[in-house]
């Protein structure tokens, strides 16, 4: 019998092309609609704040696109990234499951982030772009971005939510250390701050409020553009070398998922491990079980709404048809702070709306449990975001266990935890606390949803 415990690809099996699974749905994703007409959104509108070649990737319906040869270098730095059998997991929970994870944290961010800030960067960089806004909540993305402007000689500017800023002083320092300028949202620098300011100056934030500052920021300033780092097409489309790195590696493992789990923030490393294997069913291929994972705090896709919303608070941004909980929601300050996010990527909310995934809800304290006993097993600690991933597969595991099934569960490892040790502190304190369903605040946001014609 096998015990191997990694299986690693080397440098030249880096895709060289990203998957888009529009061209494999029957039903294509709604296209964002225009605030101002009503009316399906010009892309070309969307130059003001975006870089060309990304509106290109955001609207395409090929099935694959070739990632410039520079992205690609750059990435090998730490792509492909390692698939691990979680053995010493498996034997901690005494389950006959076969558990593997993708891990994500070996990037220089320490998560995901980075394959899409790198691509994201060198079309900005191919544009001419001096300045790059962003929005950021636990500060991975943040720090991602910070880097790849860091590479392509770009000024960065990075709107941080007030909790996380306050949460973790470290992805501040790692961003001025990549030369990034970190401000705090809501600030009182742009119109979209103040006006949440004036009503609540302790407002703790939210990654709708960053994105408004963000947006505005970008908008404002000509030679400034403005880039996401989640929910977008585009962004879940850089995020495919995931699953499409995994698919050969559960080949070299001589195996293949049941069950394909990622944690959902507005969807990008979910979308990255499971659209490629999404896929492979579309195309006649084998079937897993897809399941995203989301905080019971903010469940967009088990809660939400699927009707076309803003993507921020101050209604800045294009109407996306999406899973919402309403832009004005502020999700409770959970520590998992790149979950807090109201609504879910369209291509994601498509897919859920066409029965080709399911979705579930943890509660905090699960997730914090599960971490540690991931990491004690394992030896990685886990960013608070992904351990949601954790507790799902954990929960499958411990089924196998009870049913003598013997699934395999591949899971997303997102990122590692290692800036996030005061959650881990306030956790071992007794200080975190289970959020229920904020069902009013929901019903108040979801009772505000814009008309929308489409
Ligand atoms: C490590 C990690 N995992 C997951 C997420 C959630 O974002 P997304 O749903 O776009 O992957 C974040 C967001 O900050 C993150 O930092």
């Amino acid at each position: 019998m096998s015990s191997q415990v990694k299986y690693i690809l080397d440098e030249e099996s880096i895709p060289t092309h990203w998957y888009n699974i529009e061209a494999d749905l029957s039903k294509n994703t709604p296209p964002p609609v225009d605030p101002s007409t009503g009316e399906y959104m010009d892309p070309a509108k969307l130059e003001a704040i975006f870089a060309r070649g990304a509106i290109e990737q955001e609207i395409s319906r090929e099935r694959y696109i070739e990632i410039p040869q520079p992205v690609r270098e750059i990435m090998r730095q730490w792509r492909p990234s390692p698939l691990y059998r979680a053995r010493r997991l498996e034997k901690a929970l005494g389950t006959p499951a076969r558990i593997y994870y993708k891990y994500e944290g070996v990037s220089p961010s320490g998560s995901h982030k980075s394959n899409s800030a790198v691509a994201q960067a060198f079309e900005n960089k191919r544009a001419g772009t001096k300045k790059i806004t962003t929005e950021t909540g636990a500060g991975q993305w943040g720090s991602a971005l910070a880097q790849a402007c860091n590479i392509f000689g770009i000024e960065c500017k990075v709107y941080m939510v007030r909790c996380s800023y306050d949460q973790k002083p470290y992805r501040k320092a790692m961003m001025e250390v990549f030369g990034a300028t970190t401000i705090p949202s809501p600030s009182p620098y742009t119109e979209a701050g103040r006006a949440i300011l004036a009503k609540d100056p302790n407002c703790r934030g939210s990654l709708g409020i960053a994105i408004s500052e963000a947006v505005e920021d970008a908008v404002k300033n000509s030679d400034t553009k403005y880039c996401l780092g989640s929910v977008l097409n585009h962004v879940l489309l850089h995020q495919t070398v995931i699953g499409q790195e995994a698919l050969k590696q559960m080949e070299m493992a001589n195996d293949y998922p049941d069950i394909v789990i990622g944690a959902c923030g507005g969807g990008s490393n979910f979308a990255g491990i499971a659209f490629p294997f999404i896929g492979e069913f579309l195309r006649g291929g084998k079937k897993a079980d897809i399941l995203g994972v989301e905080p019971a705090a903010c469940p967009s896709l088990t809660k939400g709404k699927y009707a076309y919303d803003f993507g921020d608070v101050a209604k800045m941004t294009p109407m996306l048809k999406m899973y919402t909980l309403g832009s004005s929601f502020i999700p409770p300050a959970v520590h998992a702070g790149g979950l807090r996010y109201h609504g879910m990527a369209p291509q994601i909310s498509n897919v859920a709306a066409q029965g080709l995934m399911r979705a579930r809800t943890v509660q905090q304290l699960d997730v914090f449990r599960d971490a540690v006993f991931f990491a004690r097993a394992e030896g990685i600690t886990p960013a608070p975001e992904s351990a949601h991933a954790i507790t799902a597969a954990l929960d499958e595991a411990r089924k196998c266990t009870e049913t003598g099934e013997s699934k395999a569960i591949l899971f997303n490892l997102s990122g590692h935890g290692h800036l996030d040790m005061a959650a881990y502190i306030d956790y071992f304190a007794g200080k975190l606390k289970n959020y229920e369903y904020p069902q009013e605040e929901i019903a108040m946001a979801l009772s505000c949803l814009p008309v929308c014609g489409k």
